[in-house]
């Protein structure tokens, strides 16, 4: 009888790990395409949330349809022509990270703790009879041990929020993960972003907000055992919706308003 080669089952082995990630690598290559698809179905999904507009058992594709997305340039608040930047194709996160379409933020300014900024964020217009009667507009910022990711539904008046949806992050579930809570979320309906002067007076604050105007207007009520989270929700809010982050595009809009009107 022919004596085995000692190597084969080595052979053998190596072959088998081989084939093996070979078929791992082409499921996970192969399933990109359908993963990201899922992820964007995803976020429509919480557009639909924070404005609102979220009905069980409806398309989200039929239900998104008549929400318009548009490219902001965030400095001058102008929108971008699609023909500069397709928002369709558009990655905010990834362009942030780039020379060209992002910057790093000075530790003065980065309170949301995001270490650098995009040049253009994507706004998403709900309007009713040619008026945009919402805007919904993504934010993020640190909690206690994550980017927290949101969606955030402002009136046409550009103060009063229609609703808000945080759809990512890596806090802790039953503490810091309750942002992602349906019913916490609610609390925010109505409340006012901006206080006199113009500032962001929004805020989480520890327990009970206030009952009585005019502080009941910008206070949401605290998540117990989570105050590292929410203070990180406040200055995320405090980012987005100050000089750095949207004022600039409300001011144009303010102005565009104010032209049309006489
Ligand atoms: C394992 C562990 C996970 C925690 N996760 C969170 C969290 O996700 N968010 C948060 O704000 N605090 C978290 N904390 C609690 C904070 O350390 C801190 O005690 C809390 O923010 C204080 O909130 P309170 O004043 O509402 O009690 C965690 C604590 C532990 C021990």
């Amino acid at each position: 009888m022919a004596e085995e080669n000692p190597a084969k089952p080595f052979y053998s082995v190596l072959i088998l790990a081989f084939v093996c990630s070979a078929l791992v690598a082409g499921a996970a290559v192969g399933l990109r395409p359908l993963q990201e698809a899922n992820r964007q179905l995803d976020k429509k999904k919480h557009i639909l949330y924070a404005a609102g507009l979220f009905q069980e058992g409806k398309s989200i594709e039929e239900m998104f349809a008549p929400i318009e997305t548009k490219i902001v340039e965030l400095a001058s608040g102008e929108f971008v022509p699609e023909t500069t930047v397709s928002p369709n194709s558009y990655n905010q996160l990834k362009a942030a990270l780039s020379n060209s379409t992002g910057r790093s933020l000075t530790s003065e300014e980065d309170i949301a703790k995001l270490r650098r900024l995009e040049k253009y964020s994507l706004v998403y217009l709900v309007r009713e009879n040619e008026r945009v009667s919402q805007i919904i507009l993504p934010v993020r910022g640190k909690g206690l041990w994550s980017t927290m990711f949101a969606y955030v539904a402002l009136d046409g008046d550009l103060t009063t929020i229609r609703g808000v949806s945080f759809y990512e992050h890596g806090e802790t579930p039953g503490l810091g993960g309750e942002v992602e809570n349906k019913r916490w979320q609610d609390g925010w309906r109505g409340k006012k972003i901006y206080g006199d002067g113009g500032k962001v007076a929004l805020q989480v604050v520890k327990g009970k907000g206030a009952n009585i105007e005019p502080q009941k207007s910008h206070q949401i009520d605290g998540l117990s055992g989570a105050t590292l989270t929410t203070k990180g929700v406040d200055s995320l809010m405090e980012f987005w919706f100050g000089d750095h982050g949207f004022k600039p595009f409300f001011a144009r809009l303010k102005e565009t308003k104010e032209k049309t009107n006489g």
